[in-house]
């Protein structure tokens, strides 16, 4: 089938890519003329596993395409994605403006009948909105709108385009959601994707749910966390008594610095609006992200009890990205502690193995380093903030020689505290008894 893609980002590219590997042939536009040529180099605008090797296989094969022309996404094609960006309005409410900018723009340009699929987080509503809108289009063709809401994950989006657990398609129209099925064929049937078609307004909905759902395990673990801490209990095995149950499931429960990124923040506080306008006030949404705040003041407070005065102190802050396996620290709840740790007149020397640089953009005055060891060399603290599975494997004996005070904060639970005591730390996780270290002969 052809495919239009309209906004090439953390979604547009790998759902692009992921339709041509599949077979079809693909066109993705960005108005960005920068991003096109560097993508038909073959680099890409940001770092995300195996993502290189599915772009060339598509460009290789002429499957897929890239280009600043809205036309030439719109020409021919049976399916137009938007997948452009969804910012916060400063009420929190989500800013839809590129959202119709693109609609309008594949509207002006369609040759033929085309399913305009809407692919950015929206607020339940706007796929009805957006039909509004296209009658007051002097159009010549039809368009059908679909919500597709995306579930990738950044780090693993390649993964998830592949191999997604569920293919929700929401519209109206019959003959679309036939179009739909039949573009994700390869994916469904037997141990592939579940097919879930409803109404628009459900897709749309289930989208802002399932994230919201997800932030809330999040939150819930972090505020076990902080009850644990006062009842001497370990939240990574209360999270692990829960999990076992199969009605709770042990994901998401991983207490530490909390969410950020693109996606929870701001679809949780798109949520809560959009909730209000319709009439209900879903306080519960603002608690989670309460709590997710509480998350980072918690790790500082943590931090300063170790430090006693922070002046004059180098705190070596490992992984500034958001999560691992991606370079992405938009919202990256590193960076809140980093400027939180240097307001309060530490020095923070940062060191993330994708994401020093977007670090550095987004957070100006932090010192990022090259290195681990040039993050360790004299530093008073080490900070886990991030759990890049390589920060698992540090050598904590070299570290503790690097050193100038031997204190780990481990804010995402990942190192082994024994082996940090053994190693003459003092080791504060979230969530559990800290460790105190362990001097030669004991
Ligand atoms: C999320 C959704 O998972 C995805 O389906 C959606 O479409 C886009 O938003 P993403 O933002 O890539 O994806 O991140 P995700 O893997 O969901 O993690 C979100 C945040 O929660 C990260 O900051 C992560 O570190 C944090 N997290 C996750 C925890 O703190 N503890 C956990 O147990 C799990």
């Amino acid at each position: 089938m052809q495919v239009g893609i309209v906004g090439i980002g953390h979604v547009g590219l790998p759902t692009a890519a992921a339709l041509a590997h599949l077979g079809h042939q693909v066109v993705a536009m960005d108005s960005d003329s920068e991003k096109i040529d560097a993508l038909n180099h073959g680099s890409m605008p940001f770092f995300e596993e195996d993502m290189e090797a599915l772009v060339a296989e598509g460009l290789n094969s002429s499957r897929l395409r890239f280009t600043t022309a809205v036309a030439a996404v719109a020409d021919g094609a049976e399916v137009v994605f938007i997948c452009v960006g969804t910012p916060p309005r400063a009420s929190g409410e989500a800013n839809l403006q590129a959202v119709e900018q693109a609609a309008e723009a594949v509207a002006s340009v369609a040759t033929g009948d085309l399913v305009l699929v809407g692919k950015s987080t929206v607020p339940a509503g706007t796929g009805d909105r957006l039909l509004r809108a296209l009658e007051h289009y002097k159009l010549k063709v039809k368009l059908t709108v679909v919500s597709n809401p995306e579930f990738l994950r950044e780090g693993k989006a390649v993964y998830d385009s592949l191999h997604p657990s569920r293919i929700l398609v929401g519209s109206d129209s019959p003959d679309a959601l036939e179009v739909m099925r039949r573009l994700y064929e390869p994916l469904l049937g037997e141990g592939g994707a579940e097919w879930i078609q409803t109404d628009i307004r459900t897709a749309e909905l289930a989208k802002h749910a399932s994230n919201a759902f997800l932030a809330l395990k999040v939150s819930f673990a972090n505020a076990m966390a902080r009850v644990c801490e006062l009842a001497g209990a370990d939240v990574t095995l209360v999270a692990d008594a829960m999990g076992a149950d199969p009605r709770i499931g042990r994901s998401f429960l991983n207490a530490g610095l909390g969410y950020g990124g693109y996606c929870f923040p701001k679809d949780l506080s798109a949520f809560h609006r959009l909730a209000e306008r319709l009439g209900y006030d879903f306080r519960l949404l603002e608690e989670i992200a309460r709590i997710n705040e509480e998350a980072v003041e918690s790790v500082y407070k943590k931090i300063e009890d170790a430090m006693w005065n922070l002046e004059q102190k180098k705190i070596a802050l490992l992984g500034l990205s958001f999560k691992p396996g991606t370079d992405d620290t938009r919202l990256s709840p590193s960076l809140a502690l980093a400027e939180r740790l240097m307001a309060g007149g530490a020095e923070v020397v940062g060191f993330d193995p994708q994401a020093n640089e977007n670090a550095q953009r987004d957070l100006p005055g932090l010192k990022v380093a090259e290195s681990i060891e040039a993050a360790l060399e004299g530093a008073h603290c080490l900070v886990i903030a991030t759990d890049w599975p390589e920060f698992k494997d540090l050598n904590l004996r070299e570290a503790a020689e690097l050193m100038t005070f031997r204190a780990i904060v481990d804010a995402r639970n990942l190192l082994d505290g024994d082996a940090a005591s053994a190693a003459g730390f003092s080791y504060v996780p979230v969530g559990k008894p800290s460790i105190k270290a362990r001097r030669e002969g004991e």
